[in-house]
């Protein structure tokens, strides 16, 4: 039988080669100081063209939106001209690559952005556990600032910039991280959101930024060239409010009517929260567009997955670290290369660029 996954797709304005994305994988690689992607960079996304759309690592929106050491940004020239050059690699090798674009409101430390002081969230609630300093020392999330009205319409302008220097730097797309316990996440959710104005309390208010955030990105670069991405039953370094289901339910509602490229969902891990299936199942049918699921995909339930109709592409994440030539691998059925967590995060060519191809494991 054919394997759905190499069959193509449209995904809002463009047909992808196959259904197999690389998931955003923050690799904490750029160049210090200006936080712009240098060239290890730009080969690591030309070994990884293959895959019928690239979403790259978070990339934050501000100094203030950078939440871990050596991040890259799309706030700056140097910045542009960094992602420039990985975009012209990925389309030298007729691949597809949208920024995912970040705000980690809360999850940040002020070493890592001095000037802008405490990091901002929509209450100020800090997160429970530890995080990275600067120098990579690990000690407690500070408690941060409660955003103003002001600093909210600054930081969706900030949004809008980020999006047109994408746009400058030769992305396809972009991707709006809405998932995984950063700054758009932290108003979805009571325990990180206690505002009582138009940012908090009702669905529609705890849910607002998101869309006032998405009318920019798609003001710049047309729906079909926007993606969004969620994790509704996942929420990372906060406490799970079982209530932003409603916040969900009305989202992703909401979503349909705006017809992005894809909504891009993180799917519920076992043993998080208790018998969230049939929620799942409800709100990712209520999606009527174009859905890439990620979270623990093998080759082989990732093709039954499609197959299935319960999404249209799967994002790989750990496979795409140590699997170059992921898409090639899953064709042929060959042995995946094992992935190194020790180098998931900062450092330069091990575990980044020096993982084999097929045919040099071969060799
Ligand atoms: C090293 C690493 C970095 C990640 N960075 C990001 C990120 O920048 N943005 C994001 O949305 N998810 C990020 N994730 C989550 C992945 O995109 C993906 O959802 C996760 O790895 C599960 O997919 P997998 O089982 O195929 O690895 C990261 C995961 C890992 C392992």
């Amino acid at each position: 039988m054919e394997n759905k996954l190499f069959t193509p797709l449209q995904l809002g304005d463009y047909e992808l080669k196959n259904r197999l994305v690389m998931a955003p994988l923050t690799r904490m690689r750029a160049t210090a100081g200006s936080l712009a992607p240098h060239d290890l960079n730009v080969e690591y996304y030309r070994q990884r063209s293959s895959a019928g759309l690239i979403v790259t690592e978070a990339s934050q929106i501000s100094p203030l939106g950078m939440g871990y050491p050596l991040t890259p940004g799309i706030y700056s020239d140097e910045q542009v001209a960094g992602w420039k050059k990985v975009t012209d690699a990925v389309h030298a090798e007729d691949g597809k690559t949208f920024i995912q674009l970040w705000h980690v409101g809360r999850v940040s430390h002020t070493s890592l952005h001095p000037e802008a002081g405490l990091p901002v969230a929509p209450s100020a609630v800090a997160a429970p556990g530890m995080t990275l300093t600067a120098s990579f020392e690990q000690v407690p999330f500070e408690t941060p600032r409660a955003i103003t009205v002001d600093e909210i319409k600054q930081t969706i302008h900030d949004y809008r910039k980020a999006a047109e220097n994408a746009k400058a730097a030769g992305f396809d797309g972009v991707e709006l991280h809405a998932a995984n316990g950063y700054l758009l996440h932290e108003f979805l959710h009571e325990t990180s959101n206690l505002r009582t104005d138009e940012y908090g309390g009702s669905i529609e208010n705890k849910a607002r930024i998101v869309f006032e955030v998405l009318d920019q990105l798609v003001d710049v670069f047309g729906a079909g060239k926007v993606g969004i991405r969620l994790s509704p039953f996942a929420y990372p370094y906060g406490e799970y409010d079982p209530k932003s289901y409603e916040v969900y339910q009305y989202l992703v509602e909401k979503l349909n009517s705006y017809k992005l490229a894809y909504l891009h969902l993180i799917r519920y891990r076992q043993g998080e929260i208790e018998n969230v299936t049939a929620k799942e199942e409800a709100l990712w049918k209520s999606y009527d567009g174009t859905i890439i699921a990620a979270d623990g995909f093998t080759p082989e339930t990732a093709a039954e997955y499609v197959e299935a109709g319960k999404a249209d592409a799967i994002a790989f994440g750990r496979h795409f670290i140590a699997n170059p030539d992921l898409p090639k691998r899953i064709e042929l059925a060959a042995e995946l290369n094992d992935y190194d967590r020790n180098t998931f995060y900062g450092g330069a060519e091990k575990g980044y660029t020096d993982y084999p191809f097929l045919e040099k494991t071969k060799a």
